[in-house]
């Protein structure tokens, strides 16, 4: 019997905007007192601008915008998709499930919808269980939807975190297929390192308890995730066996170009192989791989039968590689 694949077949985005470079953000800082500069910020991080969603726009508006993007690109009316997941840590509302509200502004009722919550690595676990769902042959189109508005949970008066993140959207439509497709893929976590990215309030009898702004260690983010991903790099061109010489594409997790180089160089990988858009995007957590997906397949980069490697990493912590063949 011939294998069944999940294979991506169309690519979308949505950016909210307002645009903030460093300069104008490092100036609203000064006017709070905090000093910062973008010589500091793109030194750290390789961080240039983000964009900053509008009062009003929430994740759900920009999932079914990218959502839509994908469908159009795909030329498929979204009545031919039978699933919907989102991965998101800033949902509109505790619930219903952002992937629901994003069904709705999509106007398809029916669908199975329902959120991931892997932080940084949301869109490398929904696209994995996606996968799994479609090989298993319960369902045959997806819409896998990396959304955010992180600039909600920053606080804005810590230079340490607010200079690193922005807002945004990308999504997928992938589908059953007997060409692969998604090769291989890895999903882990570790638990016990919670609390060295974390948002840890909680809404408790209509208050507020515990902080709801976004805390980072930042040293120890970026130990592990250079030592994580380079080990999950390594098991997953292992299970496709490939080398890694053989891939065309490498885009991991856009927080810091410090981190994507470092894991590149681990791994042997020029940095040419390296999408990068962490220099126009900033940090936008799940929203990251697929936004910068969608640039490097709009810019023409990627083609048919180049080898892609996703990679996510963040808060849990959590982390994951998932290898495809465009
Ligand atoms: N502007 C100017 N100075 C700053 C700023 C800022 N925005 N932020 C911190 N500083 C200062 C600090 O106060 C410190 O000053 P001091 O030496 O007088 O005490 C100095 O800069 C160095 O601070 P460190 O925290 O040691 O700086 P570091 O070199 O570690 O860089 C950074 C910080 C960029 C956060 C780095 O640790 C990092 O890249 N970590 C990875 C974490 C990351 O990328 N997180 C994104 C989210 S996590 C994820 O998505 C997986």
């Amino acid at each position: 019997m011939k294998r069944r694949y999940a294979r991506i077949v169309a690519t979308g985005s949505a950016l909210p905007g307002r645009v903030v470079t460093n300069d104008e953000l490092a100036r609203e800082l000064a006017g709070r007192g905090i000093e910062t500069s973008d010589e500091w910020i793109v030194a750290r991080t390789g961080i240039r601008q983000r964009y900053i969603a509008q009062p009003g726009v929430g994740s759900a508006e920009l999932g079914a915008r990218a959502a839509q993007t994908a469908l159009q690109s795909a030329g498929l009316a979204v009545d031919s998709v039978d699933l919907i997941i989102a991965a998101t840590s800033t949902p509109d509302q505790i619930f219903p499930s952002c992937a629901c509200l994003i069904q709705a502004r999509l106007g398809h009722p029916g669908c199975a919808a329902f959120d991931v919550q892997a932080v940084c690595s949301g869109f490398v676990y929904a696209l994995a269980v996606a996968e799994s769902m479609i090989v298993a042959g319960k369902h045959r189109r997806a819409l896998v939807v990396g959304t955010e508005v992180f600039s909600r949970i920053l606080d804005w008066n810590d230079r340490s975190t607010c200079v690193l993140f922005g807002d945004g959207a990308g999504a997928v439509v992938i589908e059953a297929s007997d060409q692969p497709g998604i090769v291989a893929s890895e999903l882990r976590a570790d638990g016990s390192q919670a609390g060295i990215l974390c948002a840890a309030g909680r809404i408790s009898h209509g208050a507020i308890e515990g902080t709801p702004y976004l805390a980072m260690d930042g040293q120890a983010v970026f130990k592990l995730a250079v030592s994580a991903l380079g080990a999950s790099a390594l098991d997953v061109l292992a299970q496709a066996q490939v080398k890694t010489a053989e891939l065309d594409w490498f885009i991991p997790h856009q927080a810091n170009i410090r981190i994507m180089n470092a894991i590149a160089r681990r791994l042997g990988l020029p940095d040419s192989k390296v999408v990068a858009t962490v220099d126009r995007h900033g940090n936008t957590s799940a929203a990251s791989v697929p936004l910068a997906l969608d640039v490097a397949v709009r810019d023409g980069r990627i083609r048919t039968g180049d080898l892609v490697m996703l990679q996510g990493v963040g808060g849990g912590f959590t982390w994951g590689s998932v290898l495809l063949r465009w």
